[in-house]
């Protein structure tokens, strides 16, 4: 242990004992009933006001017990629980880097090279995109959800600036039932009246319904309301599903509607050699949320709103103020600064993760990253598919596999009832640890397979402990 910086050395010790073991490591280290509750002491260790100093040597040796006993390890591939699963060691390490200055990226004169990285990025990310790169941005924000609320917010304003201020409270938007709860809060947040907020029913597969889109739409109108944006996710959260964009943009295209994809998840796709329907989809988007954190290996959380046209961006110039920070406002858009296009003021250098993880890997490595992806995926469906014990709910479009236990009286209440079982059974020992969450026809269990560490043993392994943890496994 160093002894001029001895909280560094031993965090640093600390992060390179426990990341070689990711691939064999447990979601948890405890087991899972262990980790999930505090002792009493570790409760009172955890709340004690400290007036004065703590030994060093005991707050850290205290503090590595709470971690090995209670932190959930995102970075195994047996961590089920969210989309976000793992974390590429270059990704983790441009983000210490880029914390490590201690600087924003607000502006070119304290950040001339983090402007240029940033820049990179999101140039590299445009490529994927079927828009024209010379008159499209984007914008890094600190999650998909704040992707989704800055997309919200820059509609709101091009349908308020054409239209006058005083249409707020008639302006209506539309999502699905099965998009992420960003979107509604989105619209609270923009000023958008709850209920003026339309959701819509969705197919077997959490698709949203276009006939029930074009039925909303006309209601709305009916009553005095303006469509100005509809949602369309690209990777619905439960079943990874891919709304029917296409079919969604041609019913808002007469009212000059924004279209919003939320790609959150299912961007990942334009990355792989399969791209040809993700980009067939985004042709018809005014906007795109693309979240680095999950699947692409970024530590969380790191998202891009992606703009087809750059001068939307605009309105998150400082409307006064600003002057202290800002010297040159006039700056053509390739030369202004970074701050000028973002929805909040001092952001750290974490675009310095995604730099680094593209250099490293190069767009082959990527691409063969989402490829793997997807092979894991059609191999642990197919598995499910033979298997006794459980019915498979969605043909998985993307990197996710619903699927159910079969069993039960067959009703739904027995079949919830026999989920949770199947679930407690399943994240017990500490070792995998996977969510039950609502989708069409009742709550489903969710498999993911973008963890770059993830390989065909540990498929074999998650079908396996799911059929023993199945109540009626033999
Ligand atoms: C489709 C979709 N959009 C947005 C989000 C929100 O992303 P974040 O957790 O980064 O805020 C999620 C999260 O799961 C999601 O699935």
């Amino acid at each position: 242990m160093s002894a001029d910086h001895p909280y560094l050395s031993w965090a640093l010790r600390y992060v390179l004992d426990h990341v070689p073991q990711d691939r064999d490591a447990p979601a948890f280290h405890a087991s899972r009933a262990e980790a999930g509750t505090l002792t009493d002491a570790e409760q009172e260790l955890v709340r004690a006001y400290p007036e004065s100093p703590t030994d060093g040597d005991a707050l850290r040796r205290e503090l590595e017990s709470l971690l090995d006993r209670h932190l959930i390890n995102g970075r195994s591939p047996r961590f089920q629980n969210q989309l976000f699963s793992g974390v590429e060691e270059e990704a983790l390490a441009g983000s210490f880097l880029g914390i490590f200055p201690n600087n924003t990226i607000s502006t070119r004169e304290v950040a001339p090279l983090p402007s240029e990285m940033e820049t990179a990025v999101t140039s590299w990310l445009l490529r994927a995109l079927p828009w024209d790169a010379a008159k499209a941005d984007g914008s890094l924000t600190p999650a998909g959800s704040f992707s989704n609320y800055l997309a919200v917010y820059l509609a709101r304003r091009r349908a308020t600036g054409a239209k006058g201020a005083h249409v707020l409270p008639y302006l209506a938007l539309f999502t699905s039932e099965a998009a992420h709860y960003s979107i509604p809060k989105g619209a609270d947040l923009c000023g958008i009246s709850p209920e003026n907020v339309f959701e819509i029913g969705t197919d077997e597969h959490d698709r949203m319904r276009p006939d029930l889109l074009r039925v909303a739409v006309a209601r709305a109108i009916e009553s005095g309301l303006i469509p100005f944006f509809v949602n369309a996710t690209m990777g619905t959260t439960v079943a990874g599903s891919l709304d029917p964009i296409a079919e969604i943009a041609a019913v808002m295209a007469e009212h000059e509607a924004w279209v919003h994809i939320d790609g959150a998840w299912g961007a990942l796709g334009l990355l792989g050699s399969e791209s040809a329907r993700f980009r067939d989809a985004v042709a018809h988007g005014d906007s795109l949320t693309w979240d680095a954190h999950k699947g692409l290996g970024a530590p969380v959380s790191l998202s891009y709103l992606m703009v087809r046209d750059a001068g939307a961006l605009d309105v998150l110039r400082p409307s006064h103020g600003g002057g202290y920070l800002f010297r040159n406002l006039d700056a053509p858009r390739e030369e202004a600064d970074l701050g000028l296009r973002s929805l909040y003021c001092g952001k750290p250098f974490v675009s310095l993760s995604m730099w680094l993880l593209w250099k490293a890997k190069g767009a082959s490595g990527l691409r063969a990253h989402v490829d793997k992806a997807r092979a894991l995926t059609l191999r642990f469906r197919d598995r499910i598919a033979e298997s006794p014990l459980y019915d498979l709910a969605h043909e998985p479009e993307t990197w996710a596999v619903c699927f159910r236990p079969k069993g039960g009286d067959g009703g739904q209440e027995s079949l919830e009832e026999l989920s949770e079982r199947t679930r407690e059974r399943v994240n017990a020992s500490g070792k995998w640890m996977i969510n039950l969450c609502p989708s069409t026809g009742g709550r489903v269990f969710r498999a993911l397979f973008v963890n770059p560490l993830m390989n065909e043993i540990h498929v074999n392994e998650l079908a396996d402990h799911m059929e023993a943890s199945h109540p009626d496994a033999v």
